[in-house]
């Protein structure tokens, strides 16, 4: 079946990185290629998100929208992956007949055999099953884009969070043996890359088994028995010493598993960014026990003051929730204090959603929905002034950057991203080839800050 796919991705990192890598596995198995339009193509996925209803209910609508086009051109595979495919399984070809292919997070791999199913047996291929390290084993290598990249480290949650539908979506936490990561990011290295993203639900909660046997003494065993994993701390570390890379990031991570050796590692590893993005959705010891949290606000401010000992300059993003079930005024004060104290630069901030089978689901909400309104309003505008201040701040600084693309407003200019994951807008200097610049990292002084982005100029060295 060779043509073309499209691939619609609701919700977060993770999510584009497996429709990224299901495109990878349809352009492997049929020479398939992408496409932005589904009236083009031979195959139309959809990769879901559940975390909050609205996005649930979204894919429902777009499936609708897709309903006549199947009618017309019955061949064309209509597939659901991702966590409401996880969660919902055979209900969603009973709500939408015309679905050929139902796959979870953890069997996107199984595409082809499920795509071969359908045609088998006429019937609806559904697969949601939870192979744990399997997928990571049997996907194509990777495309690589540029010069950054993102490498999949761990899988799931076994954090149960009280309002999160993510461990019951993706299953429990899984890691990728060591010597496997580091071959992978090895090989990207040589293949151009210079920037890496490690990635998973909760990339600190890493440990992976050292001897390198794909699918064995996986993780969740510990650190225990003689060093036979790796933690965090130490794969940053050996992540650092790979020739070719320069910019290590990463995300998500979990204050749990801030340790001491992870903080100590931004001191041993300088390729990692002075970026970190650690969610603590509120501030208040109330809210974050009702919500399973496992730390204080306290013990949050002890982790932020011990990086900002070793990195002063550490710029500090979060998720936030606000109106989670028995909010109270004096608990949402705690949190816009928290977030003026630790100076917090870019947020994913939400309104609480009730996610069905989730312990919080359960819990009493008596607070109106215009008030959740009015607090997350006011959560973002406090947390915009400081980004904006940030921004203001680093006018007149030299900043490395990595060259990504042309820039979106002027082509004829090029857009990098800093450190601290904004991007500055520069025009390439006459006689110097853009071509050489692209891809690279370059040294820019920031001229303008705009509440979005940054303006600068390249800093030529003799
Ligand atoms: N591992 C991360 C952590 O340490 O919390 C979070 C991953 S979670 C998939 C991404 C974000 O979605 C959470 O940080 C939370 O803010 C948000 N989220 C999850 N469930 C939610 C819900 N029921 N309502 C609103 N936001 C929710
Ligand atoms: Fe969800 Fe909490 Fe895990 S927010 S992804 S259960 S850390």
């Amino acid at each position: 079946m060779a043509g073309k796919y499209f691939i619609k991705t609701y919700g977060c990192q993770m999510n584009e990185y497996d429709s990224s890598r299901m495109g990878d596995v349809l352009e492997a198995e049929y020479g398939m290629t992408p496409t932005d339009d589904p009236q083009q193509a031979q195959v139309i996925l959809f990769n879901t998100c559940s975390v909050r209803e609205k996005a649930q209910e979204k894919v429902f609508t777009d499936l609708g929208w897709i309903r006549e086009y199947k009618q017309a051109n019955p061949d064309v595979v209509v597939g659901v992956g991702g966590c409401v495919a996880s969660q919902e399984g055979e209900a969603i070809v009973k709500r939408a007949r015309y679905v050929d292919v139902v796959f979870g997070p953890q069997t996107l791999h199984r595409l082809p055999e499920l795509i071969e199913q359908r045609r088998r047996t006429g019937r609806a291929a559904v697969d949601i099953t939870f192979p744990e390290i399997e997928k990571f084993d049997s996907l194509p290598p990777a495309r690589v884009e540029g010069a950054s990249a993102f490498v999949s480290i761990m899988e799931g949650c076994s954090k149960y969070c009280t309002f999160c539908v993510v461990p019951y979506t993706r299953g429990e936490e899984v890691s990728r043996p060591l010597l496997d990561v580091l071959a992978d990011i090895t090989d990207l290295a040589q293949r151009g890359v210079k920037e890496v993203t490690l990635l998973g639900q909760n990339v600190n909660a890493y440990r992976g088994a050292m001897h390198g046997l794909a699918g064995e003494g996986l993780a969740g065993e510990g650190m225990e028995g003689a060093g036979a994993f790796a933690d965090f701390a130490l794969l940053l570390e050996l992540v650092n010493d790979i020739d070719g890379i320069e910019r290590i990031r990463y995300t998500t991570s979990h204050p749990r598993e801030m340790t001491q050796r992870l903080i100590d590692a931004y001191a041993t590893c300088p390729k990692l960014v002075s970026h970190l993005h650690l969610p603590v959705q509120s501030g208040s010891d109330r809210i974050l026990a009702a919500m399973k949290r496992g730390h204080t606000a306290m013990e949050y401010k002890s982790i932020i003051r011990r990086l900002r000992k070793v990195r002063p300059d550490i710029c500090l993003s979060s998720d936030f929730i606000v109106g989670f079930p028995g909010e109270t005024g004096a608990d949402f004060e705690a949190t816009m204090r928290l977030i003026e104290e630790l100076d917090f630069d870019q947020s994913f901030s939400f309104i609480y959603s009730r996610r069905p089978g989730t312990p919080a689901a359960e819990l009493q909400d008596d607070t109106p929905h215009e008030l959740k309104v009015e607090r997350l309003m006011r959560l973002q505008a406090q947390i915009q002034t400081q980004a904006d201040r940030i921004n203001t701040a680093m006018v007149g600084t030299v900043q490395r950057a990595l060259v990504e693309a042309p820039a979106k407003k002027d082509p004829n200019e090029l857009a990098a991203r800093t450190d601290n994951n904004r991007v500055v807008n520069f025009a390439v200097p006459h006689g110097l080839a853009r071509d050489r610049l692209m891809h690279n990292f370059v040294e820019l002084r920031i001229t303008h800050a705009y509440p979005h982005s940054l303006r600068g100029e390249l800093v030529l060295r003799a």
